[in-house]
């Protein structure tokens, strides 16, 4: 599946944007929340994920990139939220978040940032519908692809086997044509596209590549 991240859509004409995604083969919307806090860069909000509900029938992936997410997760599923991932490095009781993001009805993700090792999920795993691995630093689009993702993608296969478990596997940062099949190898479900989708000359045809390469 591709999930284009807005972040990188033209601000002053979303409308535009949104639409050319309806009309595409992309199969979620991926918003990206950042705060300036627990990311160095401050992205866009409530008002926003709003509006553009009313707009489109895509599933909204929201990605927190924010200190404290338990705070907001009522808020996010209330704007239209469908998926819900926070970062592991973000919160002291996992477990908790995990459950009340799911207690909405809502599909709980985990994400992890390129240093953090797959371990870490051992015992939470389990619980979550999606995990995100992140192969550029958060807080940016355009950032290039970390490489050491591949390794990363089968040491999470191998906790996947071991736990007898199946979580969507989603990678989230310079994603792009090259990159893509080798991904889908490694066992990537989803993959998040910024820049390489709406910087594209064609943007439909981008989305399109990027899923033939499954
Ligand atoms: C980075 C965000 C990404 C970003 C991806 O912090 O989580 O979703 O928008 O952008 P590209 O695809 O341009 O790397
Ligand atoms: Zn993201």
């Amino acid at each position: 599946m591709i999930a284009p991240s807005l972040l990188a859509a033209n601000f002053y004409n979303l409308a535009n944007d949104v639409e050319m995604l309806n009309n595409s083969e992309a199969d979620w919307l991926h918003l990206d929340i950042m705060d300036g806090h627990f990311v160095p860069n401050i992205s866009f909000g409530f008002p926003i994920i709003s509006s553009l509900k009313k707009h489109t029938d895509l599933p909204f992936d929201v990605h927190l990139m924010i200190t404290d997410p338990d705070k907001y997760i009522q808020k996010f599923k209330d704007v239209g939220a469908d998926i819900i991932t926070v970062h592991y490095e973000a919160c002291p009781h996992l477990h908790r978040t995990i459950q009340a993001i799911k207690s909405m009805g809502v599909k709980a993700g985990v994400s992890l940032n390129p240093h953090t090792p797959i371990n870490v999920l051992t015992d939470i795993i389990n619980s979550v519908d999606m995990v995100l691995i992140m192969s550029v630093n958060p807080g940016f689009g355009g950032q290039s692809f970390i490489e050491n993702t591949y390794s990363k993608l089968n040491d999470l296969k191998a906790l996947m086997e071991q736990k007898n478990c199946k979580p969507l596997v989603q990678v989230d940062g310079g994603v792009n044509i090259q990159n893509a099949g080798k991904l889908y190898e490694h066992g990537a479900d989803v993959l998040v596209a910024g820049s390489s989708v709406f910087k594209a000359e064609n943007p439909i045809e981008a989305i399109k590549e990027l899923r033939k390469k499954n």
